[in-house]
């Protein structure tokens, strides 16, 4: 691979680095919070069954779809969703269909980068020693509540640990690497990052499954001890579902821009395959493997309760407290957290600036400065009202549940249906290092489709906004 491009687009630096940058997009917050609270809540060892046919229905055959279609459409020019899926689907349709994979990214940034900066604003407690608060797990909710201004009297603390503050950063350091660009802006920092991040989480890994023989199988056992009773409810198939498209970044217009900064005959079978692979030990062998037990730990059953964010940022540092090293361990850890999450909004915001270079005809500078100015508005948004969560959560449900289902649905059915298997295959295979089965084809023409419907009907059922 080189940096050199008939069409005068950016492309990624090395073969390497789009592996990086697109295993970065897909580990996140979702692989160390979202992923133990939802087993956690959903049957424990029982929410891996359908996690894993999730994974091998949607997840993987899904991947090489966007992989495919991203390349593809990367090739005859565009890098953009609404582009992108004109090649695929000659129809004044598509372009609008495309438009879903914009917003998508866009709102969820919003809320993304707000919990971004609360990690950083932990990371930075944890330097500054003002998060070591003794085992009182009051004093821990009392400081987030404080810290993300949920608490009594709504108010942010004020001084060196005002959320604004981590915020400005977050958005900064953001803007910067995007505005960079792919090779040197994303692709570079994920290089760097996403080593970084697996030596952080070893390390906390090691510390937590240290801290004394029976708590830490107990607390193992609290997040991988099956209850069957779960499989019977098609929340936990929802849920798992969920987990795999927010885990690997698929469905939301993510992996198709990605790709669209491949060359006609860079590998994608592959690339595509590792990247995922690498979020699923990220996932199951750290994430799965950390969280809940270090929580279980210290609090017991309770953990069970405790919820995505309890978990994160109530629960651990009640452990990180206690432990020996707490400090150093709470400051990796956050930090880890940290590093996670940037690569993944970077993901996020890039189709959104590909769109406006190319739909809008924009500069980059141009770009990233409108780009920079609709999303602080929006987590403007999210953080003023993020007491009163009635709206959000039902604009969450919509832009965060419902249009994921869709645009998944959309892609399948535009790959299976409208661009074909036969010239899908051919083209995944194209410069491939692996061939992939011919049934993946058949699933995804037929058995994704099935299977997507069948949750958003459960979604409609279940739990209709
Ligand atoms: N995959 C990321 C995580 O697990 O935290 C979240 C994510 C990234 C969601 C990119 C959506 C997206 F477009």
């Amino acid at each position: 691979m080189s940096d050199s491009n008939p069409q005068g687009g950016e492309r990624w630096g090395s073969r390497i680095g789009v592996i990086l940058a697109v295993a970065g997009s897909a580990v996140g917050l979702g692989n160390f919070l979202r992923f133990p609270g939802q087993a956690a809540q959903n049957g424990g060892g029982a929410f891996m069954l359908p996690y894993f046919i999730s994974l091998l229905i949607l997840g993987i055959p899904l991947c090489w779809a966007e992989w495919t279609m991203g390349r593809y459409g990367g090739t005859k020019g565009f890098n953009s969703a609404p582009g992108i899926f004109q090649t695929l689907w000659r129809n004044p349709l598509s372009k609008y269909l495309g438009s879903i994979a914009l917003l998508i990214p866009l709102v969820i940034y919003m809320y993304y980068v707000v919990i971004e900066a609360w990690c950083l604003g932990y990371a930075f407690n944890y330097l500054t020693g003002d998060l070591m608060l003794g085992a009182d797990s009051e004093k821990y909710s009392d400081f987030f509540g404080r810290f993300v201004g949920t608490g009594a009297d709504g108010a942010l603390l004020t001084g060196e640990s005002n959320l604004i503050l981590f915020l400005l950063i977050t958005f900064v350091l953001n803007f910067i690497l995007i505005y960079r660009g792919i090779s040197k802006g994303i692709e570079s920092f994920c290089k760097i990052a996403m080593p970084i991040m697996v030596i952080c989480a070893v390390c906390v890994l090691a510390r937590v499954l240290t801290l004394g023989g029976e708590k830490v199988v107990a607390g193992l056992g609290a997040m991988w001890n099956p209850n069957a009773e779960y499989l019977m409810q098609p929340k936990t198939w929802l849920a798992a579902s969920g987990q795999i498209f927010f885990s690997l970044s698929v469905g939301f217009g993510v992996v198709i821009n990605y790709a669209s900064y491949l060359k006609k005959n860079d590998d994608i079978a592959l690339s595509g395959l590792t990247a995922s692979s690498m979020n699923e030990f990220f996932e199951v062998c750290l994430g799965g493997l950390i969280t809940l037990p270090a929580a279980f730990i210290f609090l017991g059953a309770a953990a069970k309760e405790q919820g995505t964010f309890g978990l994160g940022f109530n629960a651990l540092p009640n452990v990180f407290a206690v432990m020996p090293g707490g400090r150093f361990f709470g400051f990796l850890w956050f930090f880890m957290l940290f590093t996670a999450a940037i690569t993944s909004s970077l993901s996020m915001l890039q189709p959104v600036i590909a769109f406006f270079e190319e739909g809008l005809g924009l500069k980059r500078h141009a770009s990233a400065t409108l780009l920079g100015l609709v999303s602080a508005m929006g987590s403007g948004f999210v953080v003023y009202f993020s007491k009163g969560m009635v709206a959000l959560d039902t604009f969450d449900f919509w832009v965060g549940t419902m249009f994921i289902f869709i645009l998944a649905m959309i892609q399948a059915v535009i790959y299976g249906w409208v661009f074909g298997i036969q010239k899908g295959y051919e083209e995944l295979h194209r410069g491939a290092n692996i061939r992939v089965p011919w049934f993946v084809q058949i699933m995804l023409k037929y058995v994704t489709p099935a299977y997507l419907l069948a949750i958003f009907i459960g979604i409609c059922i279940t739990q209709g906004p």
